[in-house]
């Protein structure tokens, strides 16, 4: 296998985009890659997107991404894997290129949700069918049921995912892409509309468009572009039951845990090594299970180490410095992706003011519907 570097990376605004459409947003982010990479061609290309079906009516979408793009002729390759498409599409992109079947790889992922299409009933597509959506199930109601039970288990409180929620926006108020960049404060989130019990309006990542894109290419040749060689050092990823009723420990992410576990064999390295990490925020239960299931803390104390500020941009662990899907926003295709252009600014040093001090390894942890799926990949800068 060869080594793999991060050359190039684009993204869009995330919100509300309604003045521009599904391939527009694509285009934004895998253009602004391209230029930001200095390459003059792209060997193959791989599309993260979960449900443009659903969405936008339109399948199809790595041709017409390609053409699009004005690349018509290369192998392009549509990914599906939920809220995880991104992350698993990098994962494919890197293997492509450490393999030696092509040089320069683009990776983008993309979103459209707003579109009028009904996104609570779209998003559940990654749920159960037979099990849980169709007696009425949705993701906040799936996350519902985690968050009781690890109140239950653990003691988990509200005030301690209220404090996710707290520490997400206000890193997402430095991120000049973020769909919601205001600071809240713990009563806002406390005193929210009620959407799913006992989670509230400022628990949930919103619907959002957008989109993300990343150049790889191999070590070797990445130093004919950039004197900051970005070396993707670990690449997990996992399966686990689609639906919360089959799994022994619904507060267990367990698919995060084998995705994590895989990673760092691969870097050799252990939690305590890693000096920031991008993780799956959708709700304010998902980060406190994502950052136990991923070793940053003990099992069953992501609510007090949270409420603790050691996930803060200079706490022991930054946890999404981008602020989050909570606060940069969901676009879920493209969220994966998203994140890997977030460790590459944190270790190019050029994330301004959410930059965090030293960053020389982080990780980045994506994760399909309720934990059926998950990709963790580790960045290192040499
Ligand atoms: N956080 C903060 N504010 C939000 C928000 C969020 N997640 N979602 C919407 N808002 C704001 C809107 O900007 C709007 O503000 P305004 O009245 O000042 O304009 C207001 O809240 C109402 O927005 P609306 O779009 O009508 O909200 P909604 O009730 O239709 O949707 C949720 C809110 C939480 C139900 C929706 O964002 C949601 O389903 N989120 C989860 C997405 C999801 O499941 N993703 C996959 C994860 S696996």
């Amino acid at each position: 296998m060869r080594d793999v570097a991060v050359i190039g990376i684009g993204i869009t605004k995330f919100g509300e985009l309604w003045w521009q459409n599904l391939r527009e947003l694509y285009v934004e982010a895998a253009l602004k890659a391209i230029k930001d990479a200095g390459v003059d061609h792209l060997d193959s290309m791989y599309v993260g997107c979960m449900t443009s079906g659903l969405f936008c009516a339109q399948e199809h979408l790595a041709s017409l991404m390609a053409d699009y793009l004005g690349q018509r002729h290369i192998p392009a390759y549509r990914i599906e894997s939920a809220c995880a498409s991104g992350g698993l599409a990098f994962r494919l992109g890197y293997i492509e290129v450490a393999s030696g079947m092509s040089d320069i790889v683009l990776v983008g992922g993309v979103e459209k949700m707003l579109t009028g299409a009904d996104a609570t009933f779209a998003l559940a597509s990654a749920a159960d069918q037979e099990y849980e959506a169709f007696h009425g199930n949705t993701f906040p109601g799936l996350y519902a049921m985690i968050a009781r039970a690890h109140m239950a288990k653990y003691g988990t409180t509200r005030e301690q995912m209220a404090a996710v929620a707290v520490k997400n926006h206000d890193n997402g108020s430095k991120n000049p892409n973020a769909q919601f960049p205001m600071k809240i404060s713990k009563e806002t989130v406390l005193n929210a509309t009620p959407v799913a019990d006992p989670l509230g309006l400022f628990d949930c990542s919103p619907v959002s468009d957008g989109a993300a894109a990343v150049i790889l290419c191999p070590v070797d040749m990445a130093k004919k572009y950039t004197d900051t060689i970005i070396k993707v050092i670990g690449s997990g990823a996992a399966t686990s039951t689609i639906a919360l009723h089959q799994r022994d420990d619904i507060t267990f992410l367990d698919a995060v845990h084998a995705a994590g576990k895989k990673a760092y064999e691969m870097a050799g390295l252990k939690p305590e090594d890693i000096d920031f990490a991008e993780v799956h925020d959708c709700f304010t239960i998902a980060e406190i299970c994502c950052i136990e299931a991923l070793g940053f803390c003990e099992v069953g104390q992501g609510g007090p180490f949270s409420e603790a500020g050691n996930t803060a941009l200079d706490g022991k662990i930054p946890i999404n410095t981008s602020g989050g899907l909570k606060s940069k926003g969901h676009p879920v295709g493209a969220t994966g992706v998203a994140q890997i252009v977030e460790l590459v600014e944190q270790l190019r040093g050029t994330a301004g003011e959410r930059q965090v001090k030293n960053a020389k390894r982080g990780l980045a942890q994506n994760m399909g519907g309720s934990g059926g799926s998950s990709v963790v990949h580790i960045l290192e800068v040499q």
